[in-house]
């Protein structure tokens, strides 16, 4: 069963990263045009990785209003914030290091003490930013784990059934990591979620969430359908080499 996407496909991660890097910088502009504020969920994972290169340097960095944009995260591993697995770390490292962003501005997840107290603190922190009540960020930056699971939404956690709070913490027995994330009914009230997608070894988990039965119990990505908001897909050529042909003729 083919559900309908707006995938976009780019023929290798360079362009890839930089279609992501043009679509932050307008939804950015047109997001402080209308409403005086950007607020944005940056992806961790290694794909948003060049991305965030090229939001630090121009013709991007002129382009992002930085002193507008707030910048919060999908998820975070629950590790030391100098760790390199931490995704604030990377983020810093290859973006906001370099950028004109108010530090105040910068909010990661930190969850270097009890778990349910970090999930539970963030949670208010997006409560107090988000005053009309609903976590109504304008853009989420996702991408795919090979076993289906995009920001901390991991396959058979408890998780997935949550409809109540916004954050959570998990934990992923299989790599005995702690974790916080945006849970799918909060992911589910952006403006716009955007997927980046890239590689060959994620075209078979790319083709099942986008191609095959609905089952997001084993695959969380599918959990992802903003309620009055778009979702596209950035992939590159290879991620979306086992796609179905569409009707508009794009796999
Ligand atoms: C994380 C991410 C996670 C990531 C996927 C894909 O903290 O690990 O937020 O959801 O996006 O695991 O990771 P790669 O981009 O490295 O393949």
């Amino acid at each position: 069963m083919k559900n309908e996407h707006i995938i976009s496909v780019y023929d290798d991660p360079e362009a890839l990263s930089r279609a992501a890097a043009e679509l932050f910088s307008a939804e950015a502009r047109s997001a402080v045009q209308a409403r005086g504020r950007f607020a944005v969920a940056l992806s961790g994972g290694g794909t948003p990785r060049r991305a965030y290169e090229h939001l630090a340097q121009d013709p991007f960095r002129e382009l992002v209003p930085w002193q507008n944009t707030h910048i919060f995260w999908g998820d975070e591993r629950c590790v030391p914030g100098d760790d390199p697995r931490s995704n604030a770390r990377m983020a810093l490292q290859t973006l906001l290091d370099h950028v004109p962003i108010p530090s105040e501005q910068i909010h990661p997840m930190i969850c270097d003490r009890s778990r349910l107290k970090a999930a539970v603190e963030y949670e208010a922190l997006l409560r107090v930013f988000f005053a009309a009540g609903r976590p109504r960020f304008d853009l989420i930056l996702l991408g795919l784990g090979e076993n289906g699971h995009t920001a901390s939404l991991f396959p058979g956690t408890s998780v997935l059934e949550e409809q109540r709070r916004w954050v959570s913490e998990v934990h992923v027995a299989e790599e005995g990591l702690h974790r916080l994330t945006l849970t799918a009914a909060a992911i589910n009230q952006a403006e716009l979620v955007v997927f980046l997608v890239s590689g060959a070894d994620k075209a078979p988990i790319l083709r099942k969430v986008l191609d095959e039965a609905l089952d997001p119990h084993s695959i969380p990505a599918q959990l992802i359908k903003p309620v009055d908001g778009r979702l596209l897909w950035l992939v590159d050529r290879d991620a979306a080499s086992l796609l179905q042909q569409r009707k508009d003729g794009n796999p």
